[in-house]
C-alpha cells in the first residue's frame, strides 16, 4: 500500500490530502478563497500566493491528523506531491516549495504532477474506477481538452479550444447575467428555472468540418448582443447558454469517440460538476463513462495524490531542483 501526501496550490483553491492506493482519501481539505476574490469578479494572483502562505501549512497539519499520521507522519507516507503547473506562478511556488521541503525533511521522493494530470486523476477516485486506455474531456476554468490516454502518463491532445476555456465562458456569462463568481454553480441553479429554447444561441464548429477544437467566445458574444436587445429574463438566458455549452461538449465528445473508437470515456475538471453534463454524457453515449465524484471536480489535493500515486509507480518522481512551471505542457 502507498500512501500520499498530495498539495495544489494552482490557482485559488489550497488543496490538502492524504490519499492510500491512489484511490482511497484518508483526508482531504480544501480551502478557498472564492470569497476573497469575488469582489474582484476574478483571481487577483498576488492576493492568491499570499493566501496560499497563509493557510498551507495549518491544513497540511489538519489532512495529516485527520489520516491518523500525526505525530509520526515520515513513517507512514510514501511520498510528498505538489503541483508543479500549469498555473499561476506565486501560487505554485508555495506548493512546489513546501512539498518540496516536506519531502526533504521526512527523506521521501517528491512528486510534480502536472494539473491537468491530476484532473484526470480525479476519477480513479471513485467507483468503479476506468482501466486505460480511455478518452478523456476535460473542461475547467482554463481548459476544453479532448484527450487520448493510450497508457498512463501518455496523452495525446485531440481537440482543444482556440479561445475561451468553457468554465471561462460560465464565468463570463454570469458576469453578464449579474450572476455571481464562480459562473458555473450560479448559472446552473438560475437555469433550473429557464427555458432552454428561449435563445438561439450558437454551437461554434460543430458543422461537419468543425474537427475537434472548441470556440466558446462567440457564445459569450451571443449572449452579450441578445442583452442588448431588450430586457431578457436571466433565467432563461442562464439555460439557453447552459444548453449550447453542453451541446457542444455532447458533439465534439461523439465525434472523438467515432474517430477514435474509444471505448472509455473519463470526464474531468471543475466544469464536470454541471449536473446537465453529467447526465447527458451518462444517457446519450453507448460506452463506458466514468465521472469524478462531485467533491474532487474542482481542484484539490486528492486527484494530485491520486496522479502521483501512478507517477511513482511508473519511477517518475521529481527531486529538490524540480521548480514550478505556469506554462508547464501534458
Ligand atoms: N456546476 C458547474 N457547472 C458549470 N461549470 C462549473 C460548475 N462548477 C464549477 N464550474 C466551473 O469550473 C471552473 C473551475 O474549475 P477548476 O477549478 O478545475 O478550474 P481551474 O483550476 O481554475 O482551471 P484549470 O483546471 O484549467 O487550470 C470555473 O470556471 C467554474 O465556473
Ligand atoms: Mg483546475
Amino acid at each position: 500500500m502507498s500512501v500520499i501526501l498530495g498539495i495544489e496550490t494552482s490557482c485559488d483553491e489550497t488543496g490538502v490530502a492524504v490519499v492510500a492506493d491512489g484511490s482511497v482519501v484518508l483526508a482531504n481539505e480544501v480551502a478557498s478563497q472564492i470569497d476573497i476574490h469575488r469582489a474582484f469578479g476574478g483571481v487577483v494572483p498576488e492576493i492568491a500566493s499570499r493566501e496560499h502562505t497563509r493557510i498551507i501549512s495549518q491544513l497540511v497539519e489538519k489532512a495529516l491528523d485527520d489520516a491518523g499520521l500525526g505525530d509520526t507522519p515520515a513513517a507512514r507516507l510514501d511520498a510528498v506531491a505538489a503541483t508543479r503547473g500549469p498555473g499561476l506562478m506565486g501560487s505554485l511556488l508555495v506548493g512546489v516549495s513546501f512539498a518540496k521541503a516536506l519531502a526533504y525533511s521526512w527523506n521521501r521522493p517528491f512528486v510534480p504532477v502536472h494539473h491537468i494530470e491530476g484532473h484526470l486523476f480525479s476519477a480513479f477516485l471513485g467507483e468503479p474506477r476506468p482501466d486505460f486506455p480511455f478518452l478523456a474531456l476535460v473542461v475547467s476554468g482554463g481548459h476544453t481538452q479532448i484527450i487520448q490516454c493510450p497508457r498512463p502518463h501518455e496523452y495525446e491532445i485531440l481537440g482543444t479550444t482556440r479561445d475561451d476555456a468553457v468554465g471561462e465562458s460560465f464565468d463570463k456569462v454570469a458576469r453578464l447575467l449579474g450572476l455571481s463568481y464562480p459562473g458555473g454553480p450560479s448559472i446552473q441553479q438560475a437555469a433550473e428555472e429557464g427555458n432552454p429554447e428561449a435563445f438561439q444561441l450558437p454551437r461554434a464548429m460543430t458543422t461537419v468540418k468543425g474537427g475537434l477544437d472548441f470556440s466558446y467566445s462567440g457564445l459569450k458574444t451571443a449572449v452579450l448582443y441578445a442583452m442588448q436587445e431588450g430586457d431578457v429574463s436571466v433565467a432563461d438566458m442562464a439555460a439557453s447558454f447552459q444548453a449550447a455549452a453542453v451541446d457542444v461538449l455532447l458533439i465534439k465528445t461523439k465525434k472523438a469517440i467515432k474517430q477514435t473508437g474509444a471505448e472509455r470515456l473519463v470526464l474531468a475538471g471543475g466544469v464536470a460538476a454541471n449536473q446537465q453534463l453529467r447526465e447527458r454524457l451518462t444517457g446519450e453515449l453507448d460506452i463506458e463513462v466514468f465521472l469524478p465524484p462531485f467533491a474532487y471536480c474542482i481542484d484539490n489535493g486528492a486527484m494530485i495524490a491520486a496522479a502521483a500515486h501512478s507517477r511513482l509507480h511508473h519511477g517518475l518522481t521529481g527531486n529538490l531542483r524540480t521548480t514550478a512551471k505556469p506554462g508547464l505542457s501534458l
